[in-house]
This record gives C-alpha cells, sequence and structure tokens, in this order.
C-alpha cells in the first residue's frame, strides 16, 4: 500500500483530497497547522471523515517549523509520494501581507524540498494556482506561456516561485515533480472567504452581494470533485513514471462571468440577487480560463460537473442537508 502525505490535509481541497486518496487504497499521513486564516474548528470539521479511517494519520505541524522538525515527525515513515496544498491562499489579503504570504508559500515549500531531499522522498504533486498567469492577454491560458511578467499579487508570486523551485529541486536532485495550476475551486467545505461561499450566506441571510469592478471579469470555476479527481491520476502517474517534471493546467475550460455567476448562485439558493457596487480590487486578475488539453493527454482528466450541478451539491452542503457531503463523480484510480 503505498504512503501519501498531504501538507493542508484539513483544508477545503486537502480534506477531500486524503478522503480520496484513502479510497483509492492509499495510507495518508495528513499535515496541517490549523492556520488562523479561517477558523479552525470548520478545519476539524473538514478533518472528520479521514480520522474515523484506519489508514489515516493526523499531524498537527507549521511547515515553517523547518526541515529538522519534518525528519523528527516522520523519522518512522516510508513515505512515496506528498501533494503539498498546505499555503497561506487568496490573493486580496496577500496584498496586505505579503511578508506572510511569501514566508509560508515559498519558504515553507523550501523547508519541505529540504525534508524530502534528505528522507530520499522523490515524488512530489505540488498545488499551484491559476493566478500565475495574471492578466496574459492570449486566452485560453496554456502551461507553456511566458510568465516572468506576469504575477499581479504577492500570492500570484509565491505560487510561481515555489514552482521554480521545485524545478531547482528536479534539477539538482531528480525530484520526481508534477506542478498543478488550480482554477476557482469550489464546492462543500469551500473557503469561507471565497467568492460562491460569500455570495450564498449573503443571499441566504437576505443581504446584498458586492460586485467588484463591472461584472465581466471571468472565473474558469472548478468543481471540488473534478480537481480531486485530477491530482489523484497526477499522483498515481508520478508514482509510474520516474524522471517526470510536467506543470499542468487543472481547470474547468468554461470561463464564467461574475454576474452570471451570482445570477446561478442566486438560482441554487432560491433568492434574487441585490447588487452593491464596489470598484475593481487590486490584485484581481481579469479573466481566468484553463486550456487543459495537456491534462486530458498526461493524466486524461476530464472535468464533467456543470457550474448549475456543482452550485446544487454547494448549497445542499451549506444548508447541511448534507452532514458529511460526499463529492459525487468520483471515479477510482487504484494505487498501484
Ligand atoms: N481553492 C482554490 O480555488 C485554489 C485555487 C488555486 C490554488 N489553490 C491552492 O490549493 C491549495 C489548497 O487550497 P484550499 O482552498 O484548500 O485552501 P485552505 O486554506 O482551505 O487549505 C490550506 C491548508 O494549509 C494549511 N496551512 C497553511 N499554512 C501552513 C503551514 N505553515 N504549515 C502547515 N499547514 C499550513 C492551512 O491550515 C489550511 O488547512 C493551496 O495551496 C492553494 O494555494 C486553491
Amino acid at each position: 500500500m503505498p504512503t501519501a502525505l498531504v501538507t493542508g490535509c484539513a483544508g477545503f481541497i486537502g480534506s477531500h483530497l486524503s478522503e480520496r486518496l484513502l479510497a483509492d487504497g492509499y495510507r495518508v499521513i495528513g499535515l496541517d497547522n490549523f492556520d488562523p486564516f479561517y477558523d479552525r474548528a470548520i478545519k476539524q470539521a473538514n478533518l472528520a471523515a479521514a480520522l474515523r479511517e484506519p489508514d489515516f494519520v493526523f499531524h498537527d505541524l507549521d511547515l515553517l517549523a523547518g526541515s529538522t522538525a519534518l525528519s523528527k515527525a516522520f523519522a518512522d515513515e516510508r513515505i512515496d509520494v506528498v501533494v503539498h496544498l498546505a499555503a497561506k491562499a487568496g490573493v486580496g489579503p496577500s496584498v496586505r501581507e505579503p511578508a506572510s504570504y511569501l514566508e509560508t508559500n515559498v519558504l515553507g515549500t523550501v523547508h519541505l524540498l529540504e525534508w524530502m531531499r534528505l528522507a530520499g522522498v522523490k515524488n512530489l504533486f505540488f498545488a499551484s494556482s491559476s493566478s500565475v498567469y495574471g492578466n496574459t492577454e492570449e486566452l485560453p491560458f496554456r502551461e507553456d506561456m511566458a510568465l516572468l511578467a506576469a504575477c499581479i499579487s504577492p500570492y500570484a508570486a509565491s505560487k510561481l516561485s515555489a514552482e521554480q523551485l521545485t524545478y531547482t529541486y528536479h534539477h539538482l536532485y531528480k525530484l520526481n515533480v508534477l506542478n498543478a495550476r488550480f482554477f476557482t475551486v469550489y464546492g462543500p467545505r469551500q473557503r469561507p472567504d471565497l467568492a460562491i461561499h460569500k455570495f450564498a450566506r449573503l443571499l441566504l441571510a437576505g443581504q446584498p452581494i458586492p460586485v467588484y469592478g463591472d461584472g465581466s471579469t471571468a472565473r474558469d470555476y472548478t468543481f471540488v470533485a473534478d480537481t480531486v479527481d485530477g491530482v489523484a491520476r497526477g499522483v498515481a502517474y508520478l508514482l509510474a513514471h520516474a524522471g517526470t517534471y510536467q506543470t499542468i493546467n487543472l481547470g474547468n475550460s468554461s470561463p464564467v462571468k461574475l454576474l452570471d455567476l451570482i445570477e446561478a448562485v442566486g438560482t441554487a439558493v432560491g433568492v434574487e440577487p441585490v447588487l452593491d457596487r464596489h470598484p475593481m480590487q487590486a490584485g484581481d486578475v481579469e479573466v481566468t480560463y484553463a486550456d487543459i488539453s495537456k491534462a486530458r493527454q498526461l493524466i486524461s482528466y476530464n472535468p464533467r460537473t456543470t457550474l448549475a450541478e456543482g452550485l446544487q451539491y454547494f448549497v445542499r452542503w451549506l444548508q447541511k442537508e448534507e452532514v458529511t457531503p460526499a463529492p459525487p463523480l468520483l471515479t477510482s484510480v487504484p494505487a498501484s
């Protein structure tokens, strides 16, 4: 049974991924420091299902404690693959406190890479972000686009820097790497700071929706089970292909304009939205739009959840009709 270390396992995507890898036959070691970006109780609830599984082990640990602390924590483990999701996420807050974003997302990644080198762990799946494309004019975004003058927020810069570091460790120490750029992931357990979650709560509370800019910005919203399916496929690919260094987009390839999103959330919640207009926020990009042909070809990635379906699953979770949501459309990729 292969063992996967999932950093950021108590977060939105990490908790779904941990459950998916357990279902696929992995032993999962989860690491998280319950970063206070949002409520610890939410993260503990995220972890509840994984914690019930005998093949799941949890470590309450901060990556910034360094490679020696990681070596101590995992001294008795044989880890086959690391899925590195732990990060400070979010564009707006990174503009306000850049140093802490760079510290966690870059220095934290360096500590992890150093521990992997020392411990001889050979495979890394790294969660990057569509934000690295910035306002690149050519659409859809392709992985081979030049990005040296693209990042328009400290968060984006931290993710591109971490991608560069995974290349450095691939070059120096033959680390086997798959970087995946996620595109606005949504679904049950979505972070409370993200648009769909925020909008649904405001609508249910009878409050207006803040709209930044003219509403024409667009995002390639991707349902969490589709993203997680891409990660599971990526992990299986890494374990079967030594010498890999690849970067892929895990998006939906179907951007939705902000005003259309608000209408769709209103429909899912059953409330007519009232808009509250504001100027565009610093660091926000105009459009995200993934070309996913490389991920389709490399790992048979195939996102299938429409926005209307995904919003239904999300709203059902929000209204607590499902106490422990089972993400739909999970096809199993058995651990080899
Ligand atoms: N959600 C999205 O739309 C999206 C889009 C692009 C990229 N991503 C990336 O995917 C990953 C997961 O995102 P998410 O939405 O699940 O975020 P999240 O905030 O829910 O999860 C991140 C987890 O990392 C943990 N963490 C933070 N700093 C840590 C540290 N120093 N040591 C240990 N753990 C730490 C947090 O406590 C949290 O549980 C992140 O790397 C994020 O940048 C997410």
